[in-house]
């Protein structure tokens, strides 16, 4: 039988758009109290103006101490969910040092102090949920950066699922959703990459931020799945 998010505390970590927000809503559409926790919390108290059951605030990855007080003011939590991402695009010879411990900061050692800090305010049916992504699973020249710091959230997830037993923990990997984290790119250039790849991978499109919450409520909820990643991309690999 699957875990019920009634009445349930579910943090958030990330923005208030894209597949951070399809989760906050998911959850609190589930039953959950949701708190959405970001380096913006105006933004996200904006964002989130319009929805009972969501309260904005601050947490700061890279920041030990951030996440610590984070804890402190939540007292407990039942799930945690963290989106955080700072990506390193680009081939070898463009990447920054800078960006590239940015990447590993945001997205490894961020939620590895989010798990330090707050599963000793979980029960033992609680969950920790981190974000992989597909760049880890098909490798291409461009996103070494990025496949890189996915593949150690994948193994961050195996790890913690080991030591903070019987605590879950779970990695989702999307593939391509638009979100607005392509926007960089322009319209066209953007426009020309999701055509791309929605020609080529079994899916025929790209993936939605609601689809990628979906994948996370059942992580949240599955009290037998533990230790894995959840790859919710199109089947983008195989091709
Ligand atoms: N969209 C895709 O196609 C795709 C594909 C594969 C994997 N993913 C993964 O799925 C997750 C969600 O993706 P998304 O596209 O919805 O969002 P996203 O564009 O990757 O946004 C992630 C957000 O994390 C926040 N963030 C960055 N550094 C932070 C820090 N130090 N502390 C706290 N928050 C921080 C930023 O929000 P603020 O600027 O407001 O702080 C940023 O907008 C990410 O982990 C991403 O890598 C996405």
């Amino acid at each position: 039988m699957s875990g019920s998010l009634k009445d349930r505390t579910v943090l958030v970590v990330g923005r208030g758009s894209g597949i951070a927000r399809a989760v906050t809503l998911a959850a609190r559409d589930a039953g959950a109290s949701v708190v959405a926790a970001g380096r913006n919390r105006a933004g996200l108290e904006t964002a989130y103006r319009d929805e009972p059951g969501v309260a904005a605030d601050t947490v700061d990855l890279t920041d030990e101490r951030s996440i610590e007080q984070l804890g402190e003011r939540l007292g407990t939590v039942d799930h945690v969910v963290s989106t955080a991402s700072a990506r390193a695009r680009g081939r070898l010879a463009e990447l920054d040092r800078d960006e590239v411990r940015s990447s590993f900061d945001t997205k490894v050692i961020g939620p590895l102090m989010l798990a330090k800090h707050l599963a000793p305010r979980m029960g033992d049916d609680g969950s920790i949920t981190i974000f992989s992504g597909v760049a880890a699973a098909k490798l291409a020249v461009g996103t070494m950066a990025v496949a890189i710091t996915n593949g150690a959230a994948d193994v961050l997830a195996r790890s913690l699922a080991l030591e903070l037993a019987p605590i879950r923990v779970n990695a989702i990997s999307p593939g391509v959703v638009d979100t607005g984290a392509w926007d960089e790119f322009g319209d066209q250039t953007k426009s020309a990459y999701f055509d791309m790849i929605s020609s080529r991978n079994p899916a025929r499109r790209i993936g939605t931020a609601t689809e990628i919450a979906d994948g996370v409520l059942f992580a949240m909820t599955s009290p037998f799945l533990t230790g894995t990643t959840l790859h919710i991309d199109g089947g983008e690999p195989l091709t």
